[in-house]
């Protein structure tokens, strides 16, 4: 999977997203996540959210692409960030809150529920996650990317057993109702 790898397609992408940020997701993540919180975003990709983050949480960015991570770590030469893969979140480090805006999507079911196992291990108690995915079921592999949709109630399965569901719902990102929003807090 080279997307998101090569200059070529880390350009394309930051012209295609131009416009859209997680701002309206930031904002629902705060009624639940107070400031000040230390905050691990995965996926941080051009940095829009990580900036949007920033001004209220102590936000370390990662993502699994060394072409995104070199241009943030250029364009922010103070910040933290992270090569991290969403999956296995290879870090000792603890955090308040984790938040990724259409990341997960790129993990299969089973890379999924390891996320999700080491997402609970990296919190802090009481910890809140926030993450968001396309909605709709199967996956399909599209710019060689593969992509899992997934369903508010398969999400649920997923997550109950460690979260507590804060709130789950419906958003329009390209057209209406084609992407869920999930925040949840560590039940243990
Ligand atoms: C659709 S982009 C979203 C980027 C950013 N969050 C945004 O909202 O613009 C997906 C991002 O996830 C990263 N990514 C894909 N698979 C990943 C993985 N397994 N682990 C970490 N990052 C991954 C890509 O490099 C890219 O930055």
């Amino acid at each position: 999977m080279d997307y998101y790898k090569t200059k070529e397609s880390v350009d394309e992408y930051i012209k295609m997203a131009e416009g859209h940020s997680g701002a309206a997701l930031i904002e629902k993540l705060k009624k639940f996540l107070p400031k000040k919180s230390s905050l691990l975003e995965l996926g941080t990709g051009p940095g829009t959210d990580w900036k949007l983050l920033s001004t209220d949480y102590l936000v370390t960015g990662s993502d699994n692409s060394v072409e995104f991570l070199n241009r943030l770590i250029e364009r922010e030469p103070d910040a933290e960030f992270l090569e991290l893969n969403a999956t296995t979140i290879d870090t000792n480090k603890k955090f308040d809150g984790i938040y990724s805006n259409k990341v997960l999507h790129h993990l299969n079911d089973q890379e999924l529920e390891h996320s999700i196992g080491r997402q609970t291990e990296i919190l802090n108690p009481g910890g809140v996650i926030c993450h968001s995915f396309w909605k709709g079921e199967g996956s399909e592999v599209f710019k060689g990317l593969f992509v899992n949709s997934h369903m508010e109630k398969d999400l649920i399965t997923y997550f109950e057993p460690f979260f507590e569901v804060l709130l789950i719902e419906s958003y329009p990102e390209f057209d209406a109702d084609d992407s869920i929003l999930f925040i949840g807090r560590k039940k243990h």
